[in-house]
């Protein structure tokens, strides 16, 4: 008999379960609205919460300088324009532009946010027996850094455990070695290949200076130039195989 009423009361009791939980979640529907009836609270993390997210760093090839005397591209002012330079500095310009568009700066690094402080270049002025000279300092990794180039990418963080192929790509760093690399990636090796300057002069756009960086050069890459005569102001450039063109901001010599 009690047996039976339990199982009655149980039939009797389902559907008011079911009637009750449908009222409640149209309820919890109810409250995630808004009066206009769009989602008041989303999945996922909102600004200042959750998950932190996966930026670029550059942990892995930023090199601080070390006070180390930079490279002497030329003790003379150069005699400009000089076509070499101006045809490798188009070639640069022309692939950041074919990759990515604008070259890189401090304020505008692009997808490579997070990497300005190894790629900016930091140029700074000095003047030595009568001559104005600008020295460029890029605090980045070079040579047997064990960072592939492998293909430029816009999240292009190397991951350095991952990059223990450095060995084997030797053979590809030798060609590398024949010639700066021409297009990003080309180069098996992570490093600045080309640090270069350009001012106006006689109201022309002119590469004033020039200088390709062996892979296997000191860390991080520095060098000085002597500035041709009349040059006011100059902007320092360079190139990463991994992370393209950057630049400096402009420099009043
Ligand atoms: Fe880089």
């Amino acid at each position: 008999m009690g047996q039976n009423i339990r199982r009655r009361d149980v039939i009797r009791a389902v559907p008011l379960v079911v009637f009750g939980s449908a009222v409640a979640g149209f309820g919890r529907f109810l409250l995630g609205c808004s009066s206009d009836g769009t989602p008041m609270r989303t999945q996922g993390p909102t600004k200042g919460e959750g998950p932190a997210t996966d930026k670029p760093t550059d942990g892995d090839e930023f090199t601080p300088g070390t006070g180390e005397p930079p490279v002497v591209a030329s003790e003379e002012p150069p005699k400009v324009p000089n076509p070499q330079w101006e045809s490798r500095a188009k070639q640069l310009e022309g692939e950041q532009q074919r990759l990515y568009g604008a070259v890189f700066t401090l304020e505008a690094p692009g997808p490579m946010v997070g990497k300005q402080r190894s790629h900016v270049p930091q140029a700074h002025v000095t003047v030595e027996n009568a001559l104005p000279r600008v020295t460029v300092l890029v605090e980045h990794v070079m040579g047997k850094n064990l960072l592939e180039a492998g293909a430029p990418a816009a999240d292009a963080t190397v991951d350095a455990a991952e990059a223990g192929k450095a060995d084997a790509s030797a053979d590809a760093a030798k060609e590398a070695e024949a010639g700066p690399p021409v297009e990003a990636g080309a180069a098996p090796i992570h490093y600045i290949t080309t640090v270069y300057l350009r001012a106006v002069v006689a109201g022309k756009d002119t590469v004033v200076g020039l200088w390709e960086f062996a892979s296997d050069d000191a860390a991080p890459p520095t060098v000085k130039f002597t500035l041709p005569a009349g040059v006011t102001s100059v902007v320092a450039y360079e190139w990463c195989t991994l992370h393209g063109l950057w630049k400096s901001a402009a420099l009043s010599v």
